[in-house]
């Protein structure tokens, strides 16, 4: 191999890395799912939906798939205890599993609030627990969390999932700080608006495309094959002295999106700009 091939190796490679990962069967975790094995990565998939995550694994040299409840802590253990059986270690938590539903701040029912926080937060809280006791015994680990735009940003509709994206981002700075005397880090990988199977009714929406549109500086979703990058670094040695972020990836989302018509020289044809 080359000098720089050697060095990206060296720093990127996720060979010998044992890495767990919930909703791993989604549209997000699926993607990582494979973007990670190509990296060398092996896997203990989890999801709820047993049957689609154990079809996945079937389909990624080096992986395994497990069922997990996250809302379950008997379900997490076992799955944790499974993985560990499988895997011998575990190096890289990633908790990817999450929902949401739209509703009104007044039309949340109880239930429905409960459920989101016990995927999107408690569930996080659960298998960081039971797999940072893994870590500390093991004397090492990196944790990767999957927060949101709306974990800094608001969207109407989204105050249940908004609210546990923010606490993701608490427990990971939280993590950060007191497992860093364990070698062990966690961080968090905060999506904008992605394009799969559960959003696309919402880019093909007349008027809400507009809208998120003209919030992107990139004017385009995002493909969740554009989030693997940001993983495959964060779960790696090159990440090695970053602990404690959330790091945004959303085409300038943010950062202030596409600005209004202003005079200047060097204008481009937007009309000519991809919009996928
Ligand atoms: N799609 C986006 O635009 C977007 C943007 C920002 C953040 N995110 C976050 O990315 C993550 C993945 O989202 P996605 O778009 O792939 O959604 P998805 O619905 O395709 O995937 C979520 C996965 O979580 C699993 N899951 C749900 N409840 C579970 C439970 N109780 N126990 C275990 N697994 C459970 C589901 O079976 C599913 O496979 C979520 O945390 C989501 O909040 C997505």
């Amino acid at each position: 191999m080359s000098v720089i091939g050697d060095n990206l190796e060296r720093l990127f490679s996720l060979k010998g890395k044992a890495i767990v990962m919930t909703g791993a069967a989604g549209g997000i975790g699926s993607i990582l799912a494979r973007g990670l094995a190509a990296a060398g990565g092996s896997l203990a998939l989890c999801d709820l939906r047993e049957d689609e995550v154990r079809k996945l694994a079937g389909e990624i040299e080096g992986a395994a798939g497990f069922g997990v409840d996250v809302l379950d802590a008997g379900s997490i253990q076992k799955c944790v205890d499974a993985a560990v059986a499988a895997l011998g270690r575990i190096d890289v938590l990633i908790n990817c599993a999450g929902i949401n539903r739209r509703e009104g701040i007044l039309d949340v029912a109880e239930a429905t609030y409960d459920r989101i926080m016990g995927i999107n937060l408690k569930g996080v809280f659960m298998m960081c627990q039971a797999v940072g006791r893994h870590m500390v015994r093991q004397g090492g680990g990196n944790v990767i969390n999957i927060g949101s735009h709306n974990d800094e940003d608001m969207l109407g509709g989204c105050s249940v999932y908004g609210a546990t994206k923010s606490g993701v981002i608490a427990l990971t700075r939280a993590m950060a700080v007191e497992w860093a005397q364990h070698r062990i880090r966690a961080n968090a990988i905060s999506p904008g608006h992605i394009l799969t199977p559960l959003t696309a009714v919402t880019w093909e929406h007349p008027t809400r495309s507009v809208w998120l549109r003209d919030r992107i500086a990139m004017r385009r979703p995002g493909k969740p094959e554009e989030l693997v990058g940001i993983c495959v670094m964060l779960a790696s040695d090159a990440s090695s002295y970053m602990t404690g972020q959330a790091y945004h990836v959303d085409g300038g989302c943010l950062c202030g999106g596409d600005p209004w018509d202003f005079d200047t020289q060097y204008k481009a044809d937007r009309s000519a700009m991809p919009l996928s």
